[in-house]
């Protein structure tokens, strides 16, 4: 199977480091021309380097509802529209699991912010300009958190998570009739971080090699093993499949 994206606009969330930016270099490898959004611009810019001249780096808060449609609008003006979109962005912004009763509501809030408002923000202004073309790939990345409980104990970010599935699914049947697709990859733990670096760390020898037992394939996973998760639902081959959730965790 050869997968390719030329022609294609891709809009990668969360690409300033982590799977975000291997998902971005993976889509400027096979053709396509990359919008690599992120809050953060240093990285962004490295992002870009490593990609190739067909990324382009797009700081953006995807929280923040109006500077997403503004953003998106732009770059519809000047491209004629987002072809594929990948809602990377996430994670647990540097919490830490907590008894129930300590957690603040603007902990609670910010990551429902980022792992699932700004899914559906970026979705939302996207969606239009793929209706009208009748085609679009939107892959969301979620985590094993999602599916079931998050290693970290964070309430919020397996609670959004799995409301990410949930939209993931809801939106698939809206979407669906206009010839888009709405996929899930939910990854298992990656070191691909400064959090997950800490989290590895914490765990000491004993649980890493307790995580690495539970795993079929007795490995830790890379950016690119979920990369090309991604790469499938977004290639025109995934044509027939829509709302659908892939776990990338080396089997469980
Ligand atoms: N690494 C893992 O073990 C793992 C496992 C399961 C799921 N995930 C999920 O995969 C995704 C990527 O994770 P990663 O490990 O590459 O983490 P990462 O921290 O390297 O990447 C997340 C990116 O999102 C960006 N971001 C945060 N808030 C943002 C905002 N408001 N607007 C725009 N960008 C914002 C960050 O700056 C960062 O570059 C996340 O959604 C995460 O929850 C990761």
């Amino acid at each position: 199977m050869n997968i390719a994206f030329e022609g294609r606009t891709v809009l990668v969330t969360g690409a300033a480091h982590g799977f975000g930016r291997t998902i971005a270099i993976g889509f400027c490898e096979r053709g396509a021309r990359v919008i690599a959004c992120d809050i953060l611009e240093a990285e962004l810019a490295e992002t870009v380097r490593l990609a190739g001249a067909s990324c382009e780096a797009r700081p953006l808060d995807i929280t923040e509802r109006d500077a997403v449609q503004a953003a998106v609008g732009e770059i519809e003006a000047r491209d004629g529209g987002v072809d594929i979109l990948v809602n990377c962005a996430g994670g647990v912004l540097g919490q830490v699991g907590r008894p129930i009763e300590e957690i603040g509501e603007a902990d609670w809030k910010a990551i429902f912010a980022v792992n699932l408002s700004g899914a559906f923000y970026m979705t939302q202004a996207v969606a239009p300009a793929m209706k009208r073309q009748k085609w679009g790939r939107v892959v969301n990345i979620s985590s094993g958190a999602g599916l079931g409980i998050s290693l970290t104990g964070i309430q919020a970010y397996a609670s959004a998570k799995a409301g990410q599935i949930g939209l993931t699914r809801q939106l698939a049947h809206e979407l669906g009739p206009f010839g888009i697709t709405v996929n899930n990859v939910a990854p298992g733990f990656v070191r691909s971080n400064p959090t997950t670096e800490r989290q590895w760390e914490a765990m000491g020898k004993e649980g890493q090699d307790r995580l690495i037992q539970a795993i079929a394939l007795k490995r830790l996973g890379s950016p690119e093993d979920i990369a090309n998760a991604v790469m499938f639902f977004a290639s025109e081959q995934a044509g027939w499949i829509s709302g659908q959730v892939l776990s990338v965790d080396g089997g469980k």
